[in-house]
């Protein structure tokens, strides 16, 4: 991702999440050294992007959405194995889900994530549920085959 990806960027987040990052934040999030940023282009439009922050051998995953008219191609899955391939070694991915977003946590689940706690208030008006995906020890480069 490219600080001029980032209307195109911004445009999808406001269509796929109830509360869109500013641009500040954005800005800040891409010149930081600790985070990964990706996005996926069709035919040179960005059409969703994956944020993450790896610590250890940890990634957590701060940010996912593809645009809504691009859905259910496997977009999302891709991404996720993107990130995972640029940051080797990686044991362990973790991310917040809101319990009321239905099609995140069948995404989610269908990639072998596991929910594994709870964070109270974690978005104000609502709970987090954490997820979490194990992969194999040596550090998979990818979710689980079938997932
Ligand atoms: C969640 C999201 C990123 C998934 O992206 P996607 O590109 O549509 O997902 P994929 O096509 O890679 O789906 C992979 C698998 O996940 C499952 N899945 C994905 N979306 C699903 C849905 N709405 N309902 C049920 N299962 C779903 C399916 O098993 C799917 O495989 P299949 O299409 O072969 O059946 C997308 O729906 C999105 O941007 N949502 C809004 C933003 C958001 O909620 N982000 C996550 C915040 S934590």
């Amino acid at each position: 991702m490219r600080p001029e990806d980032l209307p195109a960027v911004m445009e999808i987040e406001a269509l796929s999440l109830p509360t869109p990052w500013s641009e500040g934040v954005w800005r800040q999030e891409l010149s930081s050294p600790f985070g990964l940023y990706l996005v996926l282009e069709e035919e040179g439009r960005v059409r969703a992007q994956i944020g993450a922050r790896r610590a250890a051998d940890e990634l957590h995953v701060t940010t996912l959405a593809v645009h809504p008219a691009c859905r259910r191609r496997g977009y999302g899955r891709t991404l996720l194995r993107a990130a995972l391939a640029e940051e080797r070694g990686v044991r362990r991915v973790m991310l917040e889900v809101r319990p009321s977003n239905a099609q995140a946590r069948a995404f989610y689940a269908a990639l072998g994530f596991r929910e594994t706690g709870r964070r109270p208030r974690y978005y104000g008006d609502e709970d987090a549920l954490l997820m979490t995906l194990d992969l194999a020890p040596g550090g998979a480069a990818a979710p689980p085959a079938g997932a």
